[in-house]
């Protein structure tokens, strides 16, 4: 009998790499293949890459070097996802012995490449998401599943890559969706994470000239009975509308946290940045939603050293992490993408001021968590149990603002949800007891 052909995939990036990453995995098990972590092994190796960074970019190319000195030598490999798209047909110019690149939108063609494997394969069309359909489903859900709704962006902030990437904003139909996390439910989830570039400008209409919302998604999901925690991410602050906003009050499976990125907390910067929102505008948002959820707990994207940037520009964005509170949030020197209008301006930071300017943030940031996760103390908060730690003595759980909070004992079973009684904080995690009452 011949040997089970194997294959290899690593992800880089974002939530919805690492989903596109499952659902290319499900495919190539239908095709008869198994996975495994050992590139040496493998018939077929995948990097599944990021560019939102130049870090991003170079890391895969640096990964495509290892995997030349160590596959197998009629092993087939290739790049999808955004360095692919980004890349294009250069990339066999630069590496000429690779097999296939394929951009965000066409993960459903390659087997072609098993079917070809003498053939380049290219194909970064970004026109559809006939993706969705063809691939086959991943078989049994984890606790969260994340679920793609929309994919692209239309915003086209100057800094960043992903329209080029991704393409043009396009939601998937209502229906489609739905169908997915009834799946996800049916197969074992609990959390649902609606994913997007631009998740809360999700919008389809379908052939009645019904339009659905974002809002409409989480209505229905949270008649699931297997669903108990909803979430979404990434929004863009000015498409936070009434009707999303309202379901913070109205739908308590909706977890009181929200990822909404401010980017910078100074007027020009912002205006640089084509993010034409005035920051009366964007706290105004925010009261909003604690009006509607006096509980919610924002947390933001940041990028420091934008070309222009000042030091007042930065001393405002400090001022803006200070008043909103943020949790959770990530924070970004700012990186020249090609394609990007960002990248042409004049006044480039140096590197040097980036950095100290991110260590600053980073600083403050993390004060900000530690006070947030100290004020945690005393509370009874519903977790989710993701499984043993590394050290297999402790179990880990998820708060609903997405903190680890890590319990003694090994008995309770990962994807259930339990009373904790929060014991101790710090930066990074709470500690707690479960509540036996
Ligand atoms: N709304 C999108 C954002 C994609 S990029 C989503 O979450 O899917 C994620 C974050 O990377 C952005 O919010 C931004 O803070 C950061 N980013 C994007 N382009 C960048 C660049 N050129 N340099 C530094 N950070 C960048
Ligand atoms: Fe990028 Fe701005 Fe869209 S950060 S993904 S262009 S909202």
């Amino acid at each position: 009998m011949q040997a089970m052909k194997k294959f290899f995939i690593q992800t880089f990036g974002c939530q919805m790499n690492v989903y596109d990453g499952q659902r290319i995995a499900a495919m190539l098990t239908k095709h008869g293949f198994s996975q495994t972590q050992n590139l040496a092994d493998a018939d077929i190796i995948i990097l599944n890459t990021c560019a939102v960074r130049e870090k991003a970019t170079n890391k895969v190319f640096s990964a495509l070097g290892r995997v030349r000195r160590a596959k197998k030598p009629d092993a087939l490999f290739g790049i999808v996802g955004c360095v692919a798209r980004e890349a294009g047909g250069s990339a066999f110019k630069r590496i000429p012995d690779l097999n296939f690149v394929l951009g965000p939108q066409s993960y459903h063609k390659l087997p072609e490449i098993l079917k070809n494997p003498e053939t380049k394969l290219l194909n970064i069309d970004l026109t559809g998401l006939e993706k969705f359909d063809e691939l086959p489903q991943i078989e049994k859900s984890p606790a969260v599943a994340y679920i793609p709704i929309q994919e692209g962006c239309n915003h086209c902030c100057t800094y960043c890559i992903v329209p080029y990437t991704r393409g043009r904003e396009l939601s998937r139909p209502f229906k489609d969706v739905l169908k997915d996390t009834k799946h996800a439910s049916e197969t074992g989830a609990v959390e649902i994470c609606f994913l997007g570039q631009n998740v809360n400008g999700y919008k389809y209409t379908d052939s009645d000239g019904k339009t659905y919302r974002l809002s409409d998604l989480i209505k229905e999901t949270a008649k699931l009975d297997t669903i108990k925690r909803i979430r979404f991410t990434s929004s863009y602050p000015t498409e936070m509308t009434d009707d999303l906003i309202e379901m913070f009050k109205e739908e308590p499976k909706l977890l009181p946290f929200l990822n909404m990125p401010i980017q910078s907390g100074s007027q020009n910067v912002l205006t640089r940045m084509n993010r034409p929102y005035s920051l009366d505008l964007y706290i105004d948002i925010v009261d909003k939603l604690k009006s509607a959820r006096p509980d919610i707990q924002i947390s933001s994207d940041f990028i420091v050293g934008f070309p222009g940037e000042t030091d007042e520009d930065f001393e405002q964005t400090m001022e803006i992490a200070k008043r909103v509170r943020y949790i959770n949030s990530y924070s970004f020197k700012y990186s020249p993408r090609p394609h990007t209008a960002a990248a042409l301006m004049k006044d480039q930071i140096p590197e040097s001021i980036k950095a100290d300017r991110l260590a600053k943030l980073d600083s403050l940031l993390n004060d900000i968590q530690r006070e947030f996760n100290e004020s945690c103390i005393g509370k009874t908060m519903e977790c989710l149990c993701e499984g043993p730690d590394k050290t297999g003595k402790h179990l880990v759980y998820r708060t609903p603002y997405m903190q680890q909070c890590i319990v003694n004992g090994t008995t309770q079973e990962a994807k259930t949800l339990v009373k904790i009684n929060i014991t101790a904080a710090n930066k990074a995690s709470l500690r707690g007891k479960i509540v036996t009452d």
